[in-house]
């Protein structure tokens, strides 16, 4: 082993007590040893690139500040070193009411956003859930690699199998994909080649939000994405995991254009929909114990699934933010918004009628700009089906 030049104390990691989820414990120990092993052979410039980093799906019983996410801060010669500031997405190239454009020949479908909505409103209808599930996906698309569709492909024009859907936030997760393959469907019929999956993601999103909340939320969601060639599941680790502290997250949104307020305004999110034990049964002890006690009750083994928010667990509402006040909050990642940094948030979204349900209007419009493709992008393209590249 070199002798790490800049760290003045190396720590050791005891990669087998890395708490996973399910049957992948083994890959799991191994690749917490290859980060390890990454962070050793790299040095501090490991936390510089795109290497692999500590991201808060594994649960690790040291975190190593050398291991920490892609455009964060690292550590050098013991200094926190700010990296490059991400500009805030500018959304530039998309339009509300893109395909209603008639003068526009090749974009012009103006059932495009009616049969999104249809296709939502039927399948909520029939279960709440899956609603939470394309709003999920969207923040899910749009963290990486931009909002270009990259999550729903099984295979990519390098032909790689193993995409963002095998990746540990996405796999045995995602829900709602065959609404969009539906959507898609109807609206290659009405007009082929012209509405992108990365759109019909957005709008499913829009309209998910706008039916949960009944009718208080309000998305003007823009259009004209274009959808992706490329999709990696390693790339997932950008987005930040339930055992992920407060610095992460603001420095994983960051990495993104966003603000620390949009951070805490989407977080709202998990208002709604369900969650696996695997990722929450570690802090019992630190929630309200009544409510610890209900949920120890409600858990068989890991993958078992809970309502995220107690009280209204279908109505996109702030309820979330009683509770992550209240010790009722599910993961790490949502405990730590009672940090002095975001607190002052918490309580005026959780107080404040109305506040929260416009903030996160904007921020999901502003989600739905990361990273955005359009026709002049190289590899960028209207996808037939959106599971899989055209030809
Ligand atoms: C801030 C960092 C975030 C973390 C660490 C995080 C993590 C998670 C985790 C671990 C789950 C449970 C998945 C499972 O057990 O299968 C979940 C569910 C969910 N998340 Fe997040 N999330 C974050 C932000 C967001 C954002 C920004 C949104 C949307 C705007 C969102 C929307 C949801 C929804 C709707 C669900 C429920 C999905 C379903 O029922 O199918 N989350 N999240
Ligand atoms: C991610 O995976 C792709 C393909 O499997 C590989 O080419 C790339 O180097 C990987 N990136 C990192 C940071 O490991
Ligand atoms: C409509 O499409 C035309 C032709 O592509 C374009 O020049 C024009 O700017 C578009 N209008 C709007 C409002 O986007």
């Amino acid at each position: 082993m070199p002798p790490d030049r800049t760290e003045p104390e190396q720590t050791t990691l005891d990669v087998h007590t890395a708490i996973y989820l399910g049957r992948e414990k083994k890959m799991a120990t191994k690749l917490a040893a290859l980060i390890v092993l990454a962070a050793f052979l790299g040095g501090p410039p490991a936390c510089e690139g795109d290497i692999i980093c500590f991201n808060g799906w594994l649960r690790l019983p040291i975190q190593d500040p050398r291991l920490c996410p892609p455009g964060s801060r690292s550590r050098i010669n013991g200094r926190t070193r700010a990296l490059v500031p991400v500009p805030r997405p500018s959304g530039l190239g998309l339009g509300l009411g893109y395909y209603n454009n008639r003068s526009s020949r090749t974009s012009y479908c103006p059932r495009a956003e009616g049969i999104v909505r249809d296709a939502v409103s039927k399948a909520v209808a029939a279960q709440p859930g899956i609603g939470a599930g394309l709003i999920r996906l969207f923040f899910h698309d749009c963290f990486v690699r931009g909002c270009d569709a990259s999550v729903l492909l099984t295979t990519t024009n390098s032909n790689n199998r193993d995409t963002e859907r095998e990746g540990n936030p996405n796999k045995n997760s995602l829900r709602g994909l065959e609404v969009i393959d539906a959507a898609k469907a109807k609206i290659e019929a009405a007009c082929p080649g012209r509405v992108s999956c990365a759109d019909i993601v957005a709008f499913a999103a829009r309209d998910a939000s706008s039916i949960l909340s009944n009718r208080r939320i309000n998305i003007r969601m823009s259009g004209g994405r274009y959808d992706g060639r490329e999709s990696f599941a390693n790339e997932t680790d950008q987005l930040p995991g339930p055992f992920s502290g407060a610095t992460v997250l603001l420095d994983n949104f960051k990495a993104k254009g966003l603000t620390s307020e949009e951070m805490v305004t989407l977080s709202g999110a998990h208002t709604i929909g369900r969650a696996r034990c695997a990722f929450f049964s570690s802090r019992f002890s630190e929630m309200d114990p009544a409510f610890a006690a209900k949920l120890k009750a409600q858990c068989n083994d890991d993958d078992t699934k809970v309502d995220q928010e107690h009280v209204t667990p279908e109505v996109l509402d702030k309820h979330y933010y009683q509770d992550v006040i209240d010790g009722k909050a599910l993961f790490t990642s949502d405990a730590v918004l009672n940090s002095a940094e975001t607190i002052k948030q918490v309580t005026e979204n959780a107080n404040k009628a109305g506040a929260w349900e416009r903030k996160f209007e904007r921020a999901m419009e502003n989600l739905g700009k990361i990273g955005i493709k359009t026709k002049a992008d190289k590899g960028a393209e209207i996808r037939k089906v959106c599971w899989k590249v055209n030809n």
